[in-house]
């Protein structure tokens, strides 16, 4: 790279570093969700802990949580978010420096995660477990993320800004701001910190982090993905290009709001909950907005959905969009909640969201991007796509119809009493009742796993002996 000269470089696009991310996307998704089957597997034989504290489900499980969504679905969203800025914007990425630096400091992230969570160090707060130097290190690579990102949307070559760099934007910039004031802590020593807020306004501040991690990292980020590569790979354009503008606005307003539904029957004021409540029934509008602009995009090629499996995975992944979008708001109300909070519902609403939405239309992208990148017309095999589809949806089902059926089924006998007003079940009997359908997660479980096992072997083989390619940017006139 250094021999070629400043204008060389900017008639390419950066690739390199969606190269990099889009192999670690894999790479991170095997381990991630390997981590996944053992703790589930853990919850059906708990002799798997094996007596060693480094892997007892209690360190492990915050390390699958913080692999599959920041290791996994992070390296995804920058592979996504700076293939596609560059080509929306039509210009070389803003600095290659920069977005080099991202690259190594993400994985320096993930990695003294993989370290500290096993050792048992943690903030003891969801989804923000890492302490406090590595959150640092992580607020640096964010804003160097930013800089980068909207660096290159300020040099653009094209007056328009396309709409799935709307909701990268959102998604970098509301990670950031969480990110900070969420992780705001008084450090003891290099290991241990505490928590600037205390009692009940801790666990707002942490639910409104938790509750928007889900709505920009798990959402928005990869909305901005649905928005460039379904309408790629469909050859067709954004269905209603109004309706994503609008889906954009209304989504961001409200997530904003819907942090209390996590913390209904607690201390919190009572219309602080409600509030919460109302703007999650009020999500369910922009978020099945935009899966039916996804979807409806399809229209006039949806005979290409029989033998495109790449399509199968995007399109299946904004069915899924929409059911955990309609579940969720279910959830937040406060009646459906005192039935669903601490049961197994959560954790299969979690999955149908996480694994049904999150890594399908990621898989999806990466099947159109890795062929792209590498130089090669298409996948290795398209046929292994189609089995690795087949199997991984099976693996959902089954993992999410689990879920379901054990979290009502504990909801249940928790709160049945009997006449005199003793409860009808002790806790353990739940547990033993709970017991076939953790066997039926953990083979759901193991067939997605199974899928991204399919998926390594695919991308090896498109990738060996593969030439990487730059991609010219196109001329301004020239559509994206
Ligand atoms: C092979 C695939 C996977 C398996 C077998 C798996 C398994 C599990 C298990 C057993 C738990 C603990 C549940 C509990 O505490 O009762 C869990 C939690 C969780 N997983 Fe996964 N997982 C997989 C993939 C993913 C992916 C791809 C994501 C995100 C993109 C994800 C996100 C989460 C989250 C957020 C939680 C915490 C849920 C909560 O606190 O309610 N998982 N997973
Ligand atoms: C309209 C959209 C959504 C609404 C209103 C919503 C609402 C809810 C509610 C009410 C809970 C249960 C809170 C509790 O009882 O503790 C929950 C949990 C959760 N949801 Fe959603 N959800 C939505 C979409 C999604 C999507 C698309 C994903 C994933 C990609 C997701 C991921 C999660 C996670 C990770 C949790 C577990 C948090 C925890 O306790 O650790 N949600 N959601």
């Amino acid at each position: 790279m250094s021999m070629t000269s400043k204008a060389d470089r900017a008639a390419v696009y950066n690739d390199k570093v969606v190269r990099q991310f889009a192999i670690m996307t894999v790479v991170w998704g095997v381990i991630g969700m390997l981590v996944g089957v053992i703790i589930a597997a853990q919850l059906t034989w708990p002799a798997l802990n094996l007596g060693v504290e480094w892997l007892s489900y209690g360190r492990l499980r915050p390390l699958h949580t913080n692999a599959v969504i920041f290791a996994f679905g992070g390296c995804g969203l920058f592979a996504a978010s700076y293939y596609v800025v560059q080509r929306t914007c039509q210009t070389r990425i803003f600095s290659d420096g920069l977005a080099a630096f991202t690259f190594w400091g993400w994985q320096l992230v993930i990695l003294l995660a993989v370290v500290s969570l096993p050792m048992g160090l943690t903030q003891g707060k969801e989804y923000a477990e890492l302490e406090w130097p590595i959150d640092l290190l992580i607020a640096v690579v964010w804003v160097a993320y930013a800089i980068v990102f909207f660096g290159t949307i300020g040099i653009r070559k094209v007056r328009h800004i396309y709409v799935a760099n709307w909701f990268f934007g959102a998604f970098i910039l509301a990670v950031a701001v969480l990110h900070i004031v969420n992780s705001a802590a008084l450090p003891v020593d290099l290991f241990k910190s505490y928590s600037a807020y205390a009692g009940v306004q801790d666990a707002m501040v942490q639910w409104w982090y938790g509750h928007n991690a889900v709505g920009f990292f798990l959402t928005a980020g990869f909305l901005g993905m649905m928005y460039y590569f379904i309408p790629k790979q469909a050859e067709r354009p954004v269905y209603s290009y109004r309706l994503s503008i609008v889906h954009f606005w209304a989504l961001i307003f409200t997530y904003m709001w819907a942090g209390p539904h996590h913390l209904h029957y607690t201390a919190l004021p009572d219309w602080a909950q409600s509030l919460g409540m109302v703007f999650s029934l009020i999500l369910l509008a922009p978020s099945w907005g935009g899966m039916i602009n996804g979807i409806m995009t399809l229209s006039g090629a949806w005979h290409k959905l029989r033998t495109d499996p790449i399509l199968k995975f995007l399109i299946t992944s904004l069915s899924f969009y929409g059911m955990s979008t309609f579940e969720g708001p279910m959830m937040a109300i406060k009646t459906v909640n005192s039935l669903s909070h601490y049961t197994d519902w959560t954790v299969g609403h979690v999955h149908s969201g996480a694994l049904g939405w999150v890594a399908m239309i990621s898989v999806g992208s990466l099947y159109y991007l890795i062929p792209r990148l590498f130089g090669r017309a298409e996948m290795y095999s398209v046929r292994a796509i189609t089995v690795h589809f087949w199997v991984a949806t099976i693996g959902v089902v089954l993992y999410i119809a689990a879920m379901w059926i054990a979290g009502v089924m504990q909801g249940l006998m928790w709160r049945a009493t009997n006449p005199d007003g003793t409860l009808t079940y002790t806790f353990v009997e739940s547990v033993k009742a709970t017991y076939p359908f953790y066997a039926i997660r953990l083979l759901g479980g193991f067939m997605f796993f199974c899928g991204m096992l399919i998926m390594v072997w695919n991308v090896w083989k498109t990738v060996v002996g593969s030439k990487p390619v730059d991609a010219p940017v196109l001329a301004p006139a020239a559509a994206h």
